[in-house]
């Protein structure tokens, strides 16, 4: 039988990026509460100053942690694939909603795939720089210029990071399906051959009869 619903996250996987995101949202506003003294007051969501100094590295490690079950699950579908060097360079079309000449892409689109990589490389620039400029901990094996380029780096990859969980979000909203993908797992065949179409023909292969001719290739 071929089912209309297709599976996009497991239970599992989508408790794990709900995580992520409510750690980053706890980590990210302490770290802003820190950040500058116009942002000091968020530090009341944390029980005061000191709380929010003890906490956030903690929460951003648990972060990192959480994070790194979402790579070990999603690495091998960000890789790039040669439909994706295509995909971009008609990228305009893709933002009128265009599907002419915008070839099929796998689970992720290349957009997707470069926010993933991005992701990656913040969180992992946050993980060392953090660990450099943890006073009560680390701190005292490092030389005050290393700390100081640490707080550098540490506050540029929050800041980009910040940028692309943004864009991530709108993205998600954008594509009509999407959130409810990550909060219920399940999409529409019809949905998952219009923005995943390489994906959807993997994904049912096993679910043709075998008389069935192959999906055709888009132009
Ligand atoms: C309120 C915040 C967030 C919302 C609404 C949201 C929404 C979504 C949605 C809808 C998807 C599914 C996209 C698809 O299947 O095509 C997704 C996937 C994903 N999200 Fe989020 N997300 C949020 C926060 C985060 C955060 C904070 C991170 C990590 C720092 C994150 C990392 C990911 C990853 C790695 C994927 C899989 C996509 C891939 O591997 O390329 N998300 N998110």
């Amino acid at each position: 039988m071929i089912r209309k619903q297709i599976l996009r996250y497991t239970a599992n996987q989508r408790t794990n990026h709900w995580l992520v995101a409510i750690l980053f949202f706890m980590a990210g506003l302490s770290g802003l509460a820190l950040f500058h003294p116009a942002l000091f007051w968020l530090n009341n969501l944390f029980g005061g100053g000191p709380w929010t100094r003890i906490l956030h590295p903690f929460m951003g490690v648990v972060m990192f942690v959480f994070f790194l079950g979402l790579v070990v699950q999603f690495w091998r579908a960000n890789y790039f694939i040669d439909n994706d060097r295509l995909w971009l360079r008609r990228i305009d079309r893709v933002m009128k909603n265009e599907e002419e000449g915008v070839p099929a892409i796998g689970k992720y689109n290349p957009g997707q795939k470069l926010l993933f990589w991005t992701l990656l490389l913040c969180m992992v620039a946050l993980l060392f720089t953090g660990l450099v400029i943890w006073r009560a901990y680390f701190s005292e094996y490092f030389g005050i210029t290393t700390i100081r380029w640490a707080m550098l780096l540490h506050a540029l990859a929050g800041f980009v990071l910040i940028l692309s969980i943004i864009v991530h979000i709108y993205a998600g909203i954008w594509i009509k399906g999407s959130v409810n993908a990550m909060l219920h797992g399940w999409v529409s065949r019809a949905w998952a051959k219009k923005h995943h179409e390489l994906w959807c023909r993997e994904v049912t292969r096993e679910e043709r009869p075998r008389s069935d001719p192959p999906l055709s290739k888009k132009g």
